[in-house]
C-alpha cells in the first residue's frame, strides 16, 4: 500500500482565542467549520504547505509549529494532521470560506464542525486554556 497523503490543519490562536472557518465545499461539509488547511503537495513539507494554504486562503503570513493531538485518518488516501500555528502578519481574511470567526473556549463545543476536527476539541481547549 502507498502512503497516505497529509492533510495540515492549523491551530491558529492569537489573544486566547482560535481562527475556525466555514467549509464551502464539498457540499456535504458546506456549512461545517474547520481547521483552515489543505493537502500537502508533492515535493512540500507539511510546515511550508500549511504556510501556503493560509496565504491561499486567509491571506495571513504564519509560523508553524508542533503538531497538536492525534492524526485522524480520512479514508484510505489521507491522513489528517493539526499544527499549532502562530500570526505573523496580515488579518485573516475568507478568501476561499463562506466566514472566518475567533472563538474563545466556552464556545468550542457549540461549534458546528467538521466531524474529523471533533477529535481536537479536547487538544484544542487545552491550547486556549494555556494562551
Ligand atoms: O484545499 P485542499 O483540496 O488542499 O484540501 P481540503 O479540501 O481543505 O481538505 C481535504 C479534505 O480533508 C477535506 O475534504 C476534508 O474531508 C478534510 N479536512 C478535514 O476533515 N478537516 C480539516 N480541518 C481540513 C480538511
Amino acid at each position: 500500500m502507498t502512503e497516505r497523503r497529509e492533510v495540515a490543519a492549523a491551530a491558529l490562536t492569537q489573544n486566547g482565542r482560535l481562527l475556525i472557518a466555514q467549509r464551502t465545499y464539498p457540499p456535504e461539509l458546506a456549512g461545517l467549520w474547520e481547521l483552515p488547511g489543505g493537502k500537502v503537495d508533492e515535493g512540500e513539507t507539511p510546515e511550508t504547505a500549511l504556510s501556503r494554504e493560509l496565504e491561499e486562503e486567509l491571506g495571513i503570513l504564519c509560523s508553524v509549529g508542533s503538531r497538536l493531538g492525534s492524526e485522524v485518518l480520512l479514508d484510505h488516501r489521507y491522513v489528517l494532521r493539526a499544527y499549532r500555528v502562530v500570526l505573523l502578519d496580515g488579518c485573516p481574511a475568507a478568501h476561499e470560506h463562506s466566514a472566518i470567526r475567533w472563538i474563545e473556549l466556552d464556545e468550542l463545543d457549540a461549534i458546528d464542525w467538521v466531524a474529523h476536527d471533533r477529535e481536537w476539541l479536547p487538544d484544542l481547549a487545552e491550547l486556549l486554556r494555556e494562551e
